[in-house]
């Protein structure tokens, strides 16, 4: 979306993040954009109104029966507006949001905007983590026309670390410019200040990381999905594909032991789903070869099912070649029984031993059949000596980069939205055997942080081919 020209009312609630809002102000002027301020009235012990009221070069809104200058400001301001901005959005008006109390001008304007809202939530770590503030936000991002940006993991303003950071006030004017793919595309804003509109025409990969358990992030996903791609991207391959192609491994892989079972592991999916989605939103082309998972893949992904790491071997040796970049994040077995008994193995009460062969080794057959310019990257799951194993495996395999993820934190890894990971990258005159290997010191992301990561290291290395 192009902010020039565009009628912004931005809504300021009480949090320490208010004096932020300043600084987004000024940004959207810089935009081109047109902005008018409401504020509740404990946005005001935090920023003083004549500090919006200069910057602005308007009246403020404020409460209720302190009108300055205009009597219907309630309804005259997000009439005016082409969208209505709420940051910081406290705990508070959040609430109030999704429960139609509106006492506030912050929360009157929320009730009486009919065009796109756009929340940004701040606050401490455990207010943002509480069941309220949980469900509040899990409900307003079900209302119409309504967009709740991510409030980032970081050190809070109380000094504690975790979620509930405002987002920078560039990072909020960027996810407005790449909103396009967020707001329905058939409908103009001028369109917006009439009845309500639907604006459930999200992209595909907007609505649904929206809807998908990895939704604790999803403003992010939108935000950063929506925005990275404003050059074409190289194709590589003889047939150049209208937009580029990714085919991404995903879940476990189940090794027969008799009809009934079988070797497998703990992965649920999230991961590669996460990845997914977020080159869809890219406007990549997207195809999987999924081993069985838990999580769901967005309607639009294409999905070969799957069971085993010959099956999987198979399947991406045959499609990788449809693809400019390839991303290996399924959890595969290093070995299978050496023999599947075709009857159900019978309890005899004896000992059992097995015997297990190794599984083909995907991501090194992958490589050496790695045409110019297509990107591989691999994936290390490792829980001691990361660093060094990480390292081996990407110098061994050839990949272009290695994706170390360490399932070792408390509440991360398999099934959690968390992870501690780092992109490792190859340094790639010569990338099928001269990996001068630096790693990145490890941090603790969400999966979407961490699909950005991948995708966005695609994205250049395609560019650079
Ligand atoms: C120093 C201080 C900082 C605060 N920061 C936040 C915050 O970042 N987010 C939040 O939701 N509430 C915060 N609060 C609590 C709100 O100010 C309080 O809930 C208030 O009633 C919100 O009013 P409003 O939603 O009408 O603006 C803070 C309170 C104080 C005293």
């Amino acid at each position: 979306m192009n902010l020039g020209g565009k009628k912004i009312l931005l809504g300021v609630s009480g949090g320490i993040a208010a004096y932020k809002s300043c600084e987004l102000l000024r940004l959207l002027q810089k935009k081109g954009a047109e902005v008018r301020v409401c504020m509740t009235e404990a946005a005001t012990q935090f920023v003083a109104p004549l500090t919006f009221a200069s910057l602005s070069k308007c009246p403020v809104y404020l409460k209720n029966g302190a009108v300055e200058a205009r009597p219907f400001q309630h309804i005259d301001f997000p009439r005016w507006a082409d969208m209505y901005l709420v940051v910081p959005a406290t705990a508070n008006v959040i609430g109030k949001f999704v429960y139609g109390i509106a006492d506030d001008p912050v929360s009157l304007c929320f009730m009486s905007c009919t065009g796109p809202r756009f929340i940004a939530p701040a606050m401490n770590v455990a207010m943002f983590n509480s069941p309220a503030v949980k469900r509040n936000l899990e409900t307003l991002r079900s209302f119409e026309n309504t967009f709740v940006m991510d409030s980032p993991a970081g050190e809070l303003a109380c000094g504690e670390v975790g979620k509930g950071r405002l987002m920078e006030p560039a990072e909020i004017v960027e996810y407005l410019e790449a909103s396009d793919a967020i707001l329905n595309e058939t409908v103009t804003l001028s369109e917006t200040k009439g009845p309500v509109k639907s604006c459930s025409a999200q992209s595909p990969a907007a609505q649904f990381l929206q809807e998908t358990a990895l939704q604790d992030l999803p403003a992010f996903a939108h935000s950063e999905a929506t925005s990275k791609r404003s050059e074409p991207i190289p194709q590589s391959g003889e047939a150049t594909p209208s937009v580029p192609r990714v085919l991404i491994t995903a879940g476990r892989t189940e090794e027969a032991i008799d009809p009934v079972r079988y070797i497998s592991n703990r992965s649920s999916g999230k991961t590669a789903v996460a990845i997914a989605a977020t080159f869809l939103a890219n406007g990549f082309d997207v195809s999987v070869v999924a081993g069985p998972m838990e999580a769901e893949f967005p309607g639009a992904v294409h999905v070969t099912k799957i069971r085993s790491a010959c099956d999987m071997h198979k399947a991406v040796l045959e499609q990788m070649k449809n693809a400019e970049v390839l991303v290996h994040c399924a959890a595969v077995a290093d070995y299978r029984p050496k023999v599947a008994a075709t009857e159900k193995i019978k309890d005899s009460r004896s000992q059992l031993v097995l015997e297990l062969e190794p599984n083909p080794n995907i991501l090194r057959d992958s490589v050496a059949q790695k045409r110019p310019g297509q990107v591989i990257i691999g994936f290390a799951l490792e829980t001691d000596h990361f660093k060094e194993h990480a390292a081996e495996k990407l110098k061994k395999s050839g990949a272009d980069a290695l994706l170390l993820n360490a399932p070792v934190a408390a509440n991360s890894g398999f099934g959690f939205d968390e992870v501690r990971y780092t992109l490792i990258r190859a340094n790639s005159r010569n990338a099928q055997n001269a990996a001068e290997v630096e790693i990145p010191e490890m941090k603790m992301g969400s999966k979407i942080d961490l699909a950005q990561e991948i995708v966005d290291f695609s994205i250049d290395k395609l560019k650079n081919v």
